[in-house]
């Protein structure tokens, strides 16, 4: 008696609502293999995704660092959508999110420098002229951790953000965010390959994307909380450090990672996605920020200088 009647009539009741028979599913149980954590966890298919283009054995290394990479940011868009999704979200729950998201990006800062260091630059040199013209700018759950994270407005070029008008249509908007600098002549208009591809792969999905979080993304979900959780000690310096490990730590690991590879002896080499990367990567340019009412003028002024 006791548990497992109720778990029977809960199975019966389960089945019931979609017109199920519970016989025909036992049936079926009784069948089914058991479980083991190969099947489960996927890892022949996970083993079986590096694909190379050339024999160099550290292009599998390269490969499977953004994997893990990618892997990591559907983490943490899966985390950001919980706070978006929750209506009634409090200061503890907001700051123990924003911690999660930021240890995963503190995972992504400081294996920059594991892969950095052990990968040859002399195999890199070879494998990426394979690659060209690819790039990890095209990255679509970065945009979307972007999308997420902030208002439009705070993702504008700076050279147009205080002119833009904040009313204009999300096209115009889109055609000034950051990152169409590394692939747009914006006195023709000319887009590069890199960029104009990842348009076509990617504009849709992104427009869907930004109608839902333009609303709900964290700084505005944040400006939503009662003024009191706003003032929260632990939920500001939470949020100032998500800030800080995306826009600049990560930001400066990757641009210290592409200095590395691709600046030998002073001489700088183009990317493979062809930006002028060197002024476009560092953040003391772009200065993007997704919370900028949470820093001080000064510390806006040093971004990605000596703010660390
Ligand atoms: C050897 C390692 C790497 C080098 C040398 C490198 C270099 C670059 C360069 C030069 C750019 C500028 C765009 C271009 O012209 O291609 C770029 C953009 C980008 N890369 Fe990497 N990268 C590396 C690894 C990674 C990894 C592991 C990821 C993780 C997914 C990644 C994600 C991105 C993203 C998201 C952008 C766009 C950043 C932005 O718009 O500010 N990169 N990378």
């Amino acid at each position: 008696m006791g548990s497992d009647s109720k778990i029977t009539n809960q199975l019966e009741e389960k089945y019931q609502k979609i017109d199920q028979d519970l016989e025909d599913h036992l049936e079926g149980l009784l069948y089914s293999k058991p479980i083991n954590y190969w099947d489960y966890i996927q890892i022949d298919a996970l083993l079986n995704l590096q694909i190379t283009r050339t024999s160099f054995p550290d292009e599998k290394v390269f490969i499977m660092y953004h994997q893990i990479s990618e892997l990591l940011f559907k983490m943490i868009l899966s985390e950001i959508e919980q706070i978006a999704e929750n209506d009634s979200i409090d200061a503890v729950i907001f700051t123990d999110k924003i911690m999660r998201i930021s240890r995963y990006f503190d995972v992504l800062t400081s294996s920059f420098s594991i892969m950095k260091d052990g990968m040859s630059i002399e195999q890199y040199n070879k494998f990426r002229q394979t690659l060209i013209p690819a790039s990890g700018f095209q990255s679509a759950q970065y945009r979307k951790i972007e999308f997420a994270s902030t208002e439009l407005i705070n993702l504008i070029d700076k050279r147009f953000r205080d002119t833009i008008d904040r009313n204009s249509s999300y096209d115009n908007a889109f055609e000034h965010l950051y990152w169409q600098a590394a692939g747009k002549d914006y006195k023709t208009g000319k887009k590069t390959y890199t960029l104009a591809v990842f348009e076509e792969r990617y504009k849709e999905e992104f427009i869907r994307f930004t109608k839902f979080y333009e609303k709900n993304n964290l700084w505005s979900k944040f400006k939503s909380l009662p003024k009191e959780a706003q003032k929260d000690k632990d939920l500001v310096k939470a949020m100032r450090h998500y800030d800080l490990t995306v826009n600049v730590k990560w930001v400066m690991a990757h641009y210290n990672t592409a200095v590395h590879y691709l600046n030998i002896g002073g001489k700088t080499t183009d990317a493979t996605g062809g930006s002028e990367w060197v002024k476009y990567m560092h953040p003391k340019y772009q200065k993007r920020i997704f919370f900028p009412d949470l820093w001080t003028k000064k510390e806006i002024e040093d971004w990605g200088t000596n703010i660390l």
